[in-house]
Order: C-alpha cells, then structure tokens, then sequence
C-alpha cells in the first residue's frame, strides 16, 4: 500500500478561512488518486485549541468548526471510497487537550502526583518536566508532551475502554483504519519511578537532546502488549493499524504482534550515508511489518533531509522497499521546508507549509490569507507539473506505478562504496548516496532512473529500479 498523508489545515481551503479543511480534501481526491496511491491517512482535524497542531484532541467524536463538521467527515470518507482510497484516521492515546471534558469529568482518567510536586524526575518531550500544576485542583499531572497534553493512565480499565468507543464510533462512520499516535507512551512502569541517567545518545533524535536520561520508565513499560492487545480487539481484526512507536526496531515485537505495521524511525533519521542507511533498511525489515516514511508533519522535508540532488533516489527507495510507504503531501512536487510561523512551539511549521497547487492568488490554497506562507517548489506547482514528464510529480507518479510490479522478497546486495542496491525478485533497486560516479550491481533493463543513470554509472544522486 502507498498511503498518502495529508496535513488536513495545510492541504486545501474551501472558505477562505485561511485554514485546509476537509471539504478541501475532497476537491482534491483526484490528484491523490492520480498519483496511484491506495489511501490516505488524515492528521487529526477533531476539536482542538491546536496547541500540538491537532494531537491535542478536545473531543474524539467531532470535527473542529475550523475544519468542517461530521457530515463533512462521512462524505469525505464516502469521496474518498468512491476514488478507490482507503481511509485512515489519526488517533491519540496517550493524552488529550487539557480542555477535553474528561480532564475535569474523570481527573482518575489521568495520571497524577502523589506529592505536591513532581512526582520522578520524567521530561516533556519538547523540554521541560513532564509533570505540571492543575491551577484548578492543584495537584500535578503527567504529560508526555507539551503541558497542555495531560497524559491518560491507561492503567485505568476505563481509558481503554472509552478509547476502544472512539475507534468504533469512526470505524462505525466507514473508516478502515488508523495511524495510532505515540503508542510507546501510553504504559509507563506503574511505579513511575524516575529514569536513569543516560548512557549515551538517544536511541532516536529527541526533540530535546539535553535531558541526560533515558526513557526507560517514561515510555514502553514491559507489559505494553497487553495494551496494544486491547486496541486491535476494539478495532477488530478488519481495521488496519499502523503505529507511531518511536523506538528501534528490535524493540518492536509487543507491537507488530497486534499491529498491521510500524513506522521505522531509524531510516527516517539514518544519515544520507550508504552504511547507514543499509543497516537502518536490514533493523527494520525484520520485523516484516515496516511502514516506509522519510519524512512527515514533525521532520524535516526530503530536499533538507537529505539534500536537493538525492530527493528523487530516496523517493525511489520509500516506493520499492517492502511494506507499506507513506507519502507526505507535498513531496511528490519536491516540495522543501518553508518558513516558520511561529505556531508550534517546537519549530516544526516549516515542515507543514500549504500545498502548492496552481497560479491562483495564495497557489490555489486559499482564497483567504493562509494561516501559514506559501513556500513554490523549485519544480512549481502542482498545476505546473502536471503535464512535465521530467516533473517530481511524474517521477512519484511512475514510481507508484512500477511499483505494482515489483514482488518476491528482498535482499540487500554487495555494491560499489556509496551504493545501496537491493534486489526484489526480478528486480533490482540501486542508489548513489555518495559523491562520486560508481558501477550499480549488473542490471539487465532500466525501468526508471535518474537523468545520467545507466547500466554502467551512477551518479552522485543516481537511482534506478531495473530487472536484471
Ligand atoms: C507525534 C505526532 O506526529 C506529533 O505531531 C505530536 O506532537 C506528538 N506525537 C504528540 O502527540
């Protein structure tokens, strides 16, 4: 499956309110359909004060007004079935909006402090202690995240029931399933006692690298399965799952058990290095259940990851490793991180700038002003594109396609210093992550590759998908 994620407040505006909604999305569906994609999956448009751009959810089972309402939501599913896409959903588990009712409704929903203080020494994600003051009752809560993100205690039989109503609630509305959100966080060791110092780097970047210790209390308690167990039986065996675990890869078995597929972070993260991008592809393929992404909402975009001469061969390689790729809206134009505008405050608006579509005022987003500047790619606009056979667009477009044909196993192969090739079956996938000319493993025709690719070089840059 190639699943194409769309940024509901960035992708397309339809009433000039300056913010994507989800009637805008389905103005849309045929440009992701065009691109060949199987489906989509939907960052949270739920009620929200958008202090985590949505992933501080006021209300599981509503849209923002700012985004639509729920008969928006069914015919945006319906829009979308009818386009031949599946629909998956963006849920978050672990915590909600400290103006979620349950915060005030159910305070035993949560996790608290039994002292009046901190209760360990846990950090926040994006910096700072993970344990806050209710100014209300004045007792301190945990929140894995920003202090406005009061984490659930899913040790408490309620939450996982009251979450497994959320799932069915849209699965009942014709989703066919979901991105689960920071699903290591949401089992902490039940005695929250504080974590060790750290013994080297983190596992993953962090997005605060400073905190000196180690989550190894703060997230992923040893029994997280009975947890994930507890959500594939509300979602039932038909839905598909995939998790946002951010850990390695050897530390995702209680999660596939359950799960249709995991993102891997270590390949989103691997310098655009050939040992190390080999080694991040051979740690996740093996757990068989790999979802593919090199970048999303949260990371750097691919021209700034991995530099503008190498986008096209690391599109090639998300779209012909085995399991499931995940497309960031916007990549398939080349689109690069934009500016900031100064709503997240951990900096990552760059990474979430509306899409460009046409010549239109604002490139067709909106007609309003958009709540964040537009950034052209260098290739242009989706409009531009569209009919360029050299375009980015072209390039997503006839890589989705071969990737139809690809089938049968995988195996990394020896290449040249700088080269990552591969074969799959009958076909063979090389690229050039260095920054000289070097021989690609023999090859017999060329499906697609980069300008200046052949049998016998590749470039700096260079990519091919061939038969042998
Ligand atoms: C991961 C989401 O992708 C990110 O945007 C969010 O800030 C955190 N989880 C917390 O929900």
């Amino acid at each position: 499956m190639v699943v194409y994620q769309i940024y509901p407040r960035s992708f397309q505006d339809s009433d000039g309110d300056g913010d994507g909604d989800l009637r805008g999305i389905v103005e849309r569906l045929d440009h992701i359909a065009g691109l060949g994609a199987d489906a989509i999956w939907l960052s949270p448009f739920y009620p929200s004060p958008l202090v985590d751009g949505g992933y501080d959810v006021a209300d599981y089972r509503d849209v923002d007004p700012r985004f639509g309402t729920l008969q928006d939501a069914a015919a945006l599913i319906a829009a979308a079935h009818e386009h031949g896409l599946k629909v998956l959903f963006d849920v978050v588990p672990c915590h909600t909006s400290i103006e979620h009712p349950w915060f005030r409704e159910h305070p035993d929903w949560y996790v608290w402090s039994d002292r009046d203080g901190p209760q360990n020494n846990w950090r926040a994600t994006f910096g700072g202690p993970a344990w806050s003051r209710d100014p209300v009752s004045g007792r301190w809560y945990l929140h894995s995240f920003y202090p406005e993100q009061p984490d659930l205690n899913w040790r408490n039989p309620e939450v996982p029931r009251a979450f497994g109503d959320v799932l069915r609630f849209w699965l009942d509305r014709g989703v066919d399933g979901f991105r689960i959100d920071a699903l290591d966080r949401i089992l902490k060791d039940p005695e929250l006692r504080d974590d060790p110092p750290a013994d080297g780097p983190p596992p993953l970047p962090e997005a605060y690298m400073d905190a000196g210790l180690q989550s190894r209390n703060s997230r992923n308690a040893p029994d997280i399965g009975t947890a994930i167990a507890q959500i594939r039986g509300a979602a039932g065996p038909g839905a598909l799952l995939v998790g946002e675990v951010y850990l390695l890869s050897d530390r995702l078995a209680p999660y596939v058990e359950h799960l249709d597929a995991c993102f891997s972070f270590e390949l989103l993260h691997a310098p655009w290095e050939a040992d190390k991008v080999r080694a991040a592809i051979a740690a996740a393929t093996t757990s068989g259940k790999a979802a593919w992404v090199l970048s999303n909402h949260d990371f750097a975009r691919l021209p700034d990851r991995v530099g503008p001469r190498n986008v096209r061969a690391a599109a090639l390689l998300l779209l012909t490793l085995p399991g499931m790729a995940f497309v960031y809206q916007g990549d398939e134009l080349g689109m690069a991180d934009g500016p900031d505008g100064g709503h997240d405050r951990a900096g990552r608006d760059r990474h979430r700038t509306p899409m460009p579509w046409d010549g239109a005022a604002n490139a067709g987003f909106t007609s309003g002003t958009p709540w964040l500047d537009i950034a052209i790619p260098p290739g242009g606009t989706a409009a531009q594109q569209e009919h360029d056979p050299g375009s980015m667009l072209a390039w997503y477009r006839e890589l989705i396609a071969l990737r139809r044909q690809i089938e049968g196993g995988f195996e990394l192969l020896d290449a040249a210093p700088g080269v990552v090739a591969f074969r799959r079956g009958k076909h063979v996938v090389a690229l050039n992550l260095g920054d000289s000319p070097q021989p690609p493993p023999p090859v017999r025709d060329l499906l697609l590759a980069t300008l200046e690719s052949s049998a016998a070089a590749l470039p700096p840059g260079g990519a091919m998908l061939a038969t042998d």
